[in-house]
């Protein structure tokens, strides 16, 4: 070592000393011991919280595949891309399957931590009935004080508004099929507390301007049919609208005013985890940036929930008891779809 560097060391030492005080603490990388003389270790957690969160997701009526795979009469599905969806938010998922006895379904209710409402065309029946029995349940579970989110995706958004409204013609056409769209944000007051409340700023800005998210269906609402509609506006306050093919404004987000419930005329699943070539899916990683926060949205709500199963019987439900079938090998439809029957 020269005369010259073993004088540069004590200078080292006083720069890298002067960048550990307060004016020069961003520029230097310190062991936490050295930020916290005492480092007590890991913090404890939030202990209001519960972080085994599960999901309740919906099945729809059908195959999901227009009986390419299977013709059983009762079959109903789940696209795995919703199951993803969750599990990428950091909760796990058991199937809320439409048509077993509602006993089971109450029961397995009680094992979950929010639902969620998928896509899919059913807008009558049983299928009907269900998603307003479990809506209830919801409302019900918060009201009682235990934070119970939900989410309904697309189909799922036009049955609430069916069912807030209790108008089944409510619904109105909007040419919107398989495109990708922006989302104008309503008011910027309202994004606090909502699905978009830790998106950071830069994508904020991108969602208005770039096609970052997946629309895909025939319905919807305008925001004066929501805003005239009494019960709608009582409930629901909108987040975003989009455009259609015909430059009509329809409602793309919308949450409700008193309750953890987003609605999502768009499908938020789909960036990360569908890939049929027609569907003109964006998978820019901005828009995988906004499926993983608004399943990060999901699973923080849902952690605030009180419900505290038996984690056996949690287990002896879960999604994970089923085999999920590859659909997609055609290249169109759900590219993975648990089929129940
Ligand atoms: C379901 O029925 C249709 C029409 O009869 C048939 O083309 C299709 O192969 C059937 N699907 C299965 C999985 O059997």
């Amino acid at each position: 070592m020269s005369f010259r560097s073993f004088l540069l060391i004590p200078l080292v030492v006083f720069l890298l000393k002067c960048a550990g005080s307060a004016e020069g603490r961003q520029s230097g990388i310190f062991l936490p011991t050295e930020l916290h003389p005492d480092y007590p270790g890991c913090p404890a957690v939030d202990s209001s919280l519960y972080y085994y969160p599960v999901i309740g997701i919906l099945t729809h009526p059908g195959d999901g595949a227009s009986g390419r795979l299977s013709n059983a009469t009762g079959v109903s599905y789940i696209a795995a891309s919703y199951v993803k969806f969750a599990e990428a938010g950091g909760a796990r998922v058991i199937p809320l399957i439409y048509n077993e006895p509602e006993e089971t379904l109450l029961k397995k209710l009680e094992l979950v931590n929010g639902v969620i409402f998928t896509g899919g065309w059913s807008k009558t029946g049983s299928y009907y009935e269900t998603v307003q029995k479990i809506f209830k349940k919801a409302l019900e579970k918060n009201d009682a004080g235990n934070h119970f989110p939900l989410y309904g995706i697309t189909l799922g958004f036009e049955l609430l508004a069916m069912i807030v409204s209790e108008d089944k013609n409510i619904l109105e056409k909007f040419g919107s099929s398989t495109k990708a769209s922006s989302l104008q944000f309503i008011d910027k007051a309202n994004i606090e507390g909502s699905v978009f409340q830790s998106f950071p700023p830069d994508l904020l800005k991108k969602l208005t301007a770039d096609c970052l998210v997946s629309q895909n269906h025939k319905y919807g609402l305008s925001p004066e049919k929501l805003q005239n509609n009494e019960k709608l506006a009582k409930f629901f306050e909108i987040l975003t609208t989009s455009i259609d093919e015909e430059d009509q404004v329809y409602v793309s987000t919308a949450r409700a005013r008193d309750y953890p419930v987003t609605a999502f005329q768009w499908h938020p699943q789909k960036s990360a985890y569908e890939w049929a070539s027609s569907s003109k899916i964006p998978h820019t990683e901005d828009a995988v940036r906004v499926t993983q926060l608004v399943a990060n949205f999901l699973a923080s709500e849902a952690r605030k929930s009180t419900t505290r199963p038996d984690a056996q019987e949690v287990r002896d439900n879960l999604i994970y008891n089923y085999i999920p079938t590859y659909g997609g090998k055609a290249g169109k439809g759900y590219d993975q779809v648990y089929i129940f029957t």
